[in-house]
């Protein structure tokens, strides 16, 4: 089955790039001890499919740009991209928190903002659980400061 191929791959991908993703990523405190992985979702159209985290930790799709945060019972889908000018976001694990690459901007591990120039929390990608999947639809985000309910609403429980 396809998608059962594409999940393995993409876990092999994440075993792969696992020790380049602890090199070149850094976690949150609550987070430090566990893997955090690069993982290639399958595709279908604006669909990503992830395998569902089954541990506390962070999943990075470089090529989507989604980040996957299995974080205190809940799995979010969030922008890589900081909402402020669109650079890169990074875990800093000795914060314990996501911090901008740019200007700062300071993000718990669910996305919330908390200091730095950006105004809302980190963007969260739509997703639902299907099965043993995390099904993240990439061609829209919410945006916490228009659409607050739909922002908090956009995750499902591990
Ligand atoms: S681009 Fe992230 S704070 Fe400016």
């Amino acid at each position: 089955m396809p998608c059962d191929r594409v999940t393995r791959r993409g876990f092999l991908a994440g075993s792969a790039c696992g020790m380049f993703s602890l090199a070149t990523l850094r976690l949150p405190a609550e987070l430090s001890a566990l893997p955090v992985l690069e993982v290639e979702a399958q595709v279908s159209g604006n669909e990503r499919r992830y395998p569902l985290p089954t541990a506390d930790g962070a999943t990075v799709d470089r090529a989507s740009q989604v980040i996957l945060v299995r974080y205190a019972g809940h799995v979010y889908a969030m922008s890589l991209v900081c909402p402020h000018e669109n650079a890169a976001v990074r875990w800093l694990a000795q914060d314990g928190r996501f911090q901008c690459s740019k200007h700062t901007s300071r993000y718990t591990p669910d996305g919330t903002f908390t200091s730095g120039r950006a105004t809302r929390n980190m963007d969260r990608f739509p997703l639902h659980r299907d099965g043993a999947q995390i099904v993240v639809t990439i061609d829209r985000v919410y945006q916490s400061d228009k659409d607050p309910d739909g922002w908090n609403a956009a995750t499902v429980n591990a």
